[in-house]
């Protein structure tokens, strides 16, 4: 089958379409806003806030620039070596002299985006450590409190229930331990619908009902391709042959917060349950795509579950109060021994999608990242985005087997998991007639607009590949 082309701006009636006309400038404005309070707040340093004025001043031009199509230009070499700016953009734009904000891959543009943001502000001394969507990310996970208190609740009942299975020589132990292991991989999946990118019109309302176990239960159906059996395949194997040896679980993350929270749940259930012995979780190393975990993310998170102020529990002694304590502190813990690494690499930034995580990436660190997570096993994608880069982002017809639309990765040796809710034109590994009824459904609350179920966040995929 030839290799389809990638979705495009400008590709009439799609999601892509909409992001780049409609959702792009209202990012773009938000960071002007977020910008705009911080710099009061800061107001006494008059150098800050000159500083800032002169990064608003570059947001506005670049808002301005997308709304009216302008050609996207390559990096110049002071913005490369001043905000260490991969060559593979510049690499791109000289093969693509044309593209312009209406006429460009989606993909493409979307990350490059993030990187001429981030530009703006590493020109700016007082600013250059600043995460332009930290406000953002921080309120969002606040207005979670139900959600993760919820779930603190549940980790702190698991250990009984593990231990329990642990001692119990009744030969439905491992039946029991993969319901446990399905229910924790939910978890982590529908973390992924919390994308604040996503959040320019969802109330409050809204944010709370994709959390909590009711929604969890409701929204298994939802799932519309299912491996989590051969993922458990795989962990109970390595389990049983370990012999003292490492079983290692990478995650490839997406965001911030909520969705964090459920990853680090799911990372825990792995650890205490024996299914893995070290996790490895990777981060951005910019501001990215709003919502996108950076490093620093993880200590924010445990310290705002430490917070009382943030995540009203009341005294530290209701339950409530000490769940949150206690998961906090199992994070420290697993820190401290060695069983949860973060690490980031600027690879995860680029334009580059995951065809490029192969031998044959040898310039951006596809290559050096291909072969260490060769010693993985199972690497863990999490959200849209990564879906989208492990399938190019292409017009694949939406039964396209998995294994063809991730390319390389099929066959050289990665293990790997994709956990997405589904929020982008792309779509795979549907059977026969799914796609049809699908539309038909979403068409009739959504006219016009039936091939979008898949660009709606309410239903999701988990898709597994040996690699072999
Ligand atoms: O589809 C909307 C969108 O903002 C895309 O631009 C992007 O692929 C995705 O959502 C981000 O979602 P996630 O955080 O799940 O990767
Ligand atoms: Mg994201």
């Amino acid at each position: 089958m030839a290799i389809p082309e990638r979705f495009m701006t400008n590709d009439k009636g799609t999601f892509g379409e909409y992001t780049a006309s409609s959702r792009w400038p209202i990012i773009l404005q938000n960071t002007i806003d977020d910008l705009t309070t911080q710099q009061e707040l800061e107001k006494s340093n008059t150098t800050k806030f000159e500083q800032a004025e002169s990064i608003k001043t570059g947001l506005r031009q670049f808002r301005q620039d997308i709304i009216d199509r302008v050609r996207l230009r390559p990096f110049t070499e002071e913005e490369i070596k001043l905000a260490n700016v991969p060559l593979s953009f510049n690499e791109y734009l000289k093969k693509h002299p044309e593209a312009n904000w209406g006429d460009v891959e989606w993909l493409f543009s979307e990350v490059y985006l993030y990187r001429r943001i981030n530009v703006l502000f590493q020109r700016e001394s007082g600013w250059a450590e600043f995460d332009i969507f930290n406000r953002l990310k921080q309120s969002t996970f606040e207005s979670s409190f139900h959600g993760v208190v919820e779930l603190a609740l549940r980790y702190e009942n698991l250990l009984p229930q593990l231990k329990e299975i642990g001692q119990n020589s009744e030969c439905n132990d491992e039946d029991l331990l993969k319901v446990l292991f399905k229910e924790f991989i939910e978890i982590s999946l529908w973390g992924n619908a919390t994308d604040l990118s996503l959040l320019t019109n969802a109330t409050l309302e809204e944010i709370k009902s994709i959390q909590g176990a009711k929604a969890r239960a409701e929204s298994e159906s939802k799932i519309v391709v299912n491996d989590t059996d051969e993922a458990w395949g795989v962990l109970t194997k390595a389990k049983a042959n370990a012999n003292g040896k490492q079983i290692r679980v990478d995650f490839v993350l997406d965001n911030s917060g909520f969705e964090l929270y459920a990853d680090l749940m799911l990372a825990a259930f792995l650890l205490q349950s024996g299914l893995a012995t070290k996790c490895i979780f990777h981060a951005k190393d910019i501001p990215y795509m709003v919502s996108d975990v950076m490093l620093k993310d993880f200590d924010i998170l445990v310290q705002d579950l430490r917070d009382r102020k943030f995540f009203p529990s009341g005294q530290p002694s209701t339950k409530e109060s000490k769940a949150l304590d206690f998961f906090a502190k199992e994070m420290d813990k697993f820190i401290s021994n060695g069983k949860l690494e973060f690490r980031e690499d600027s690879f995860w930034t680029t334009d580059l999608d995951y065809w490029n995580l192969d031998t044959k990436e040898t310039k951006f660190h596809g290559s050096v990242l291909h072969k260490d997570l060769l010693s993985s096993n199972l690497v863990i994608f999490k959200g849209d985005l990564n879906y989208r880069k492990l399938t190019g982002d292409r017009k694949w017809p939406r039964t396209t087997k998995w294994e063809t639309a991730i390319g390389p990765l099929a066959t050289n040796g990665i293990t790997s998991l994709s956990l997405r809710t589904c929020k982008a034109d792309v779509q795979v590994g549907l059977p026969e007639g799914l796609d049809a009824k699908l539309s038909q459904e979403w068409e009739k609350e959504n006219p016009g607009r039936g091939s979008w179920w898949c660009c709606s966040g309410k239903w999701a995929v988990i898709c597994f590949c040996s690699g072999e």
